[in-house]
């Protein structure tokens, strides 16, 4: 469930109408949901029981300052993948304590960050990550937190780009490695080992192989405990899909949510250990969306072409994942309006700079706003500025105030960023 709803026939992001922000901020942009941020976070929190579970937001799904204060302020943790997102994290206000490291190569310069802010934990992912850490932190007298990323050769996900849980994949320690590796992280003098992680894939709407991939990490947990080792934090990583199609099932979220806590309380049931949690996308996904406005029409014979200012450097999952997104558009059509079957596009010299293909959509003419449903995740994030586009300005918005938490940089600041040498110069 989100906040973006229609109030008398125009898109609203909570109370405030969206044609309002593309008039001030211009388009496209993207547009946050605080009530839906907070109500995602505080569903899936309290279903897993935290605050006895630990949640770190997987930032690396929206990394906006502001989103992460606003996840801050419920108690989330995060989970960071490299230096610039500790320090974001930790410039949210998310102390270190409540940040994980997870990633699937660390630079040594990274780790020994980690260890500097004194991070709650880091999932080490290779052995010659292990003995890089412990060579880090003992060379400061320090241990470090730890444990191992597992890869229990069970993938799942809603794009084989996203599928990370298979042996075939790049992540994590086999599970036929992972005692030996234990042993020795147990006699390493910078590591303190604390338990196990898991991450098998994003988007997953069935919990059938989640489930499988959780039982092989008990069962490894119990193997771990029965050898001596210290497994006293099981981290279940991320993963869990979101509805992208609308019409689906508005309210699914919470059933899926359910489900999920309720199959992770059966298959940990009676083992002394603390969970916990790694989601992005559950949180922010239907949190954002991306308003962009009709640039120009092209007709061809089986449908029409409808152009767009937003491009794929600007969300580039329909490109990379072949994702659905669902368009709204901002001002609702008026009742017995046509339909027309279009391709919707971005403006970049690229065919894959396709949003939609088609797709039937009410009327649309130049000028007319759109929105791109369920982009908070995944979207901003993953901007860049090719073809020399601007970034594009982030809105967060909360009951009827909004705020820019990122504008739009100027032409100077893009052209700014390179450096002409010297024997490029003019010659005097
Ligand atoms: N933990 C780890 C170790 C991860 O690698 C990820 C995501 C997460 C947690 C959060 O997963 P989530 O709850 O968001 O599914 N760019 C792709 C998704 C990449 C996911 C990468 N890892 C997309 O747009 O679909």
């Amino acid at each position: 469930m989100h906040h973006f709803t229609y109030r008398d026939g125009r898109l609203h992001a909570e109370d405030v109408d969206v044609t309002t922000l593309a008039d001030a901020v211009g388009t496209p942009f993207y547009c946050y949901s605080t009530a839906t941020l907070e109500r995602h976070y505080n569903l899936f929190a309290k279903a897993v029981g935290a605050p006895k579970s630990r949640v770190f937001f997987a930032m690396k799904a929206n990394s906006n300052l502001a989103v992460l204060q606003t996840l801050a302020r419920l108690g989330a943790g995060a989970d960071t993948v490299s230096e610039g997102e500790i320090r974001k994290a930790m410039a949210a206000g998310i102390p270190a304590d409540a940040i994980v490291f997870s990633g699937v190569g660390k630079a040594d310069q990274e780790l020994a960050h980690a260890v500097d802010v004194g991070l709650h934990q880091v999932n080490i992912e290779t052995e010659g990550e292990l003995h890089a850490l412990s060579r880090i932190a003992a060379a400061k007298g320090r241990r470090q937190d730890a444990v191992f990323r597992i890869n229990p050769d069970i993938g799942a996900g809603g794009h084989a780009k996203i599928t990370t849980g298979s042996d075939a994949n790049k992540f994590g320690i086999s599970l036929s490695e992972a005692e030996r590796l234990y042993t020795v992280a147990a006699n390493l003098p910078g590591i303190r080992m604390m338990g196990l992680a898991v991450h098998i894939g994003s988007q997953i709407r069935v919990l059938d192989e989640l489930q499988a991939a959780f039982t092989r990490l008990r069962a490894l947990t119990e193997r771990l405990g029965g050898q001596g080792h210290r497994v006293e934090r099981l981290d279940l990583g991320g993963g869990l899909g979101i509805p992208y199609e609308m019409e689906e099932a508005v309210d699914h979220g919470p059933d899926l949510i359910h489900a999920y806590a309720e199959m992770v309380t059966r298959t940990f049931a009676g083992l002394d250990v603390e969970l916990a949690f790694e989601p992005g996308r559950l949180i922010v996904g239907n949190a954002g969306i991306l308003v962009t406005r009709a640039l120009t029409l092209n007709p061809r014979a089986a449908k029409t072409i409808l152009v767009v200012d937003a491009a794929m450097n600007d969300l580039i999952r329909p490109a990379m994942y072949d994702a659905f997104h669902d368009i709204w558009p901002v001002v609702a059509p008026a009742q017995g309006a046509g339909t027309q079957l279009y391709d919707v596009v971005g403006p970049i010299c690229e065919s894959g700079d396709t949003f939609a293909t088609g797709r039937t959509l009410p009327e649309a003419q130049p000028g007319d706003l759109v929105a791109l449903m369920t982009a908070g995740a995944y979207g901003a994030v993953m901007s860049s500025t090719y073809n020399s586009r601007l970034l594009v300005p982030e809105v967060m918005v909360r009951g009827a105030e909004w705020a820019v938490v990122r504008p739009r940089p100027s032409f100077e600041d893009l052209i700014g960023l390179d450096r002409v040498p010297a024997w490029l110069a003019p010659r005097s």
